[in-house]
């Protein structure tokens, strides 16, 4: 295809705001696919991402309109994975912004249009949901305007709903949005914008060319990773596979190399020829690094092999999730896993759980801290609280921080900010636009990975908004703190706190174990612990649980269920200095952070 006639553009919303109904909807309109192929929404491919409707892994779709190719990028909406969407935004020239007609703009919006802009695109606004009685398309109009400051004057007015402003919003890709440029000539340069595995064809490489050609038979190479690979397949999606012979400059499309695992095909890797090489690579190529660490337990230890299998399994479409074996005398066997954000974290854990019918326990999630040792010991990097080294042989210990900016309607501002003093934010800035406020604070990543977003969420009932990006490492005054139960220390529930916090974070954990261990015979002494010092205790007195007292009826039927599910419990117990401690009490311990 020429060049002139190409348009790359990615779709800008933030969730639920109808990018996956305006995506079908220009496929529909432009014959990839029957109206029965679009029953299911189709860019979202995996269960799970149309449950939460979040779109995790990009996919491009190639359309025809006009005579021009669009290659729609579809890119992930949240910021966990932000280095895929910077490489899927590289690959555009221009982006749709879509916002919903009645909700306006949100923060996670602006993240993902900032980044648009910084990549100088053209960005053609869309007002969707205008079919809505609560649609204020004029009011929304003055906020894309006010608050991203662009001219919103020729914004679209649309319902991917109803099918209302679709070929408006294909003319104007063709267009507001540029051609790419490329030279044909010149040595192949193709930057991998995503991987997957699949059965059939194994992994498969999404690609943006941008000079040369790339075809069958051809020995490529993957300048950063210095691997080689003979390209046995060249296609698109229309959504379906089409094969072809070959991609040009300001292509899109996808290869497939014979290659067995996507952890050989980093995203923003630069594709060339073998015989002749492009002189450079392509800038920007980033290692992505796990920045949120947990461990992963089975509750049965005889699924152990299970986990891992499943674990493995899912590691070979994710090469941005690590994990390592780890054993803890609470959890027996498990796994350090790593993560590229909270979000991240809880897909993997729910994939586990309901594609691979797993019971888990997860350990609280803990950020990457790096410990400076005395004595010119040099820098680790911690990723797990058990691995602490001993206080004595610390010098210094940093954190990571973010940036945070928060949108959150007037009302909850007020105990939003007291959410955010209480976990060490330093508040940069507060505007107002509309009725909602903007809030940019900057927090220790640690503080965020607890439950953080959950508190915002239920603090605000659901209206706040909320986008981050890491910004460096800081100083902090960090300790270890242990749980010690009958004097003997629990791993699984020790963790990295702030000094400030620790004693009322142990006093919680004491307090909510006393509830959750069952009593014994004698006496337990709960204990929170920095060093040696205890800084919080609970003590479970001595007594004897009767499960069966409840029963005064005597109903000798659920008498003997009752004690067979005593002893089903019992089988799951953990023993620590002869206190039995139930799985459910870790698990609920856990939970809370
Ligand atoms: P993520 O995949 O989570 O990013 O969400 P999304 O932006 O793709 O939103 P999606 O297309 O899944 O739409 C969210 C909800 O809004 C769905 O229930 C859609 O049916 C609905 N919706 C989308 N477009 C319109 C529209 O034009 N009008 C109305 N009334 N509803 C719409």
């Amino acid at each position: 295809t020429p060049l002139e006639k190409i348009r790359n553009f990615s779709i800008i919303a933030h969730i639920d705001h109808g990018k996956s109904t305006l995506a079908d909807r220009l496929i529909q309109r432009t014959g990839g696919l029957t109206d029965r192929e679009m029953s299911a929404q189709v860019l979202d491919n995996m269960d799970i991402e149309k449950e939460r409707g979040i779109t995790i892994k990009a996919q491009t779709v190639r359309l025809e309109w006009k005579g021009h190719v669009l290659n729609l990028m579809d890119t992930p909406g949240h910021v966990d994975f932000a280095y895929e969407v910077s490489r899927s935004l590289a690959a555009c020239e221009g982006a749709l912004l879509v916002v919903d007609a009645a909700q306006g703009v949100e923060a996670q919006t602006l993240a993902n249009v900032y980044q648009s802009i910084e990549h100088d695109h053209e960005i053609v606004p869309v007002i969707n949901k205008i079919d809505l009685p609560a649609a204020e398309p004029e009011k929304v109009r003055h906020e894309i305007e006010d608050i991203i400051g662009l001219d919103a004057s020729g914004a679209v007015l649309a319902s991917a709903k109803s099918g209302i402003g679709i070929d408006e919003i294909l003319d104007a890709i063709v267009e507001r949005i540029p051609a790419p440029r490329g030279d044909i000539d010149a040595p192949l340069k193709a930057m991998l914008i995503d991987s997957w595995y699949d059965p059939y064809l194994g992994v498969v490489i999404l690609i943006r060319v941008i000079d040369g050609m790339i075809r069958k038979g051809q020995q490529i190479k993957f300048m950063n990773a210095g691997t080689q690979h003979l390209v046995d397949r060249v296609g698109c999606f229309r959504p379906k596979i089409e094969q072809l012979t070959e991609l040009g400059p300001g292509e899109v499309g996808f290869i497939t190399a014979q290659i067995k695992e996507v952890s050989q095909t980093a995203v923003g890797d630069t594709i060339t020829d073998v015989k002749r090489p492009a002189a450079e690579a392509l800038p920007g190529f980033k290692e992505v690094q796990p920045v949120v660490f947990c461990g992963l337990f089975p509750v049965d230890a005889n699924d152990f092999d299970k986990l891992r299998e499943s674990i493995s399994k899912l590691r070979l479409n994710d090469a941005s999730f690590s994990f390592e074996m780890e054993t803890s005398a609470a959890l027996g066997f498990g796994f350090r896993c790593g993560f590229l954000g909270l979000l991240h974290l809880e897909i993997i854990q729910e994939r586990l759980t309901r594609e691979y019918d797993l019971d888990l326990i997860t350990t609280a999630p803990s950020v990457v801290y790096k410990i400076h040792l005395t004595h010119g010991g040099g820098e680790i990097e911690l990723h797990n609280p058990a691995d602490m080294p001993d206080p004595n042989k610390i010098e210094m210990i940093e954190e990571p921080w973010i940036e945070a900016t928060i949108y959150v309607p007037d009302e909850y501002l007020g105990p939003i900010l007291k959410l955010c003093q209480d976990r060490r934010g330093i508040q940069k800035n507060l505007t107002y636009v509309g009725g909602r406020a903007q809030l940019v604070y900057e927090l220790p990543l640690n503080e965020v990975v607890f439950d953080f977003y959950d508190r915002l969420k239920s603090i605000s009932r659901g209206y706040a908004s909320f986008d981050y990006h890491q910004t460096g490492y800081r100083e902090g005054d960090l300790v270890k703190m242990s749980i010690l139960v009958n004097n003997e220390p629990v791993d699984a529930l020790s963790m990295i706190v702030h000094r400030a916090a620790a004693e009322a974070r142990g006093r919680h954990m004491c307090e909510r174990l006393k509830d959750l261990i069952p009593r014994h015979l004698f006496k337990i002494p709960i204990q929170a612990a920095i060093g040696g010092k205890v800084i919080a205790r609970e003590t479970i007195a001595a007594l004897r649980k009767d499960v069966t007292a409840k029963c005064y009826g005597g109903d000798a039927t659920r008498k003997r269920k009752l004690l067979e599910k005593q002893k089903e419990g019992k089988k799951r117990m953990r023993e620590y200095g002869s206190v039995q401690i139930p799985q459910e009490a870790f698990i609920a311990a856990l939970r809370m952070g």
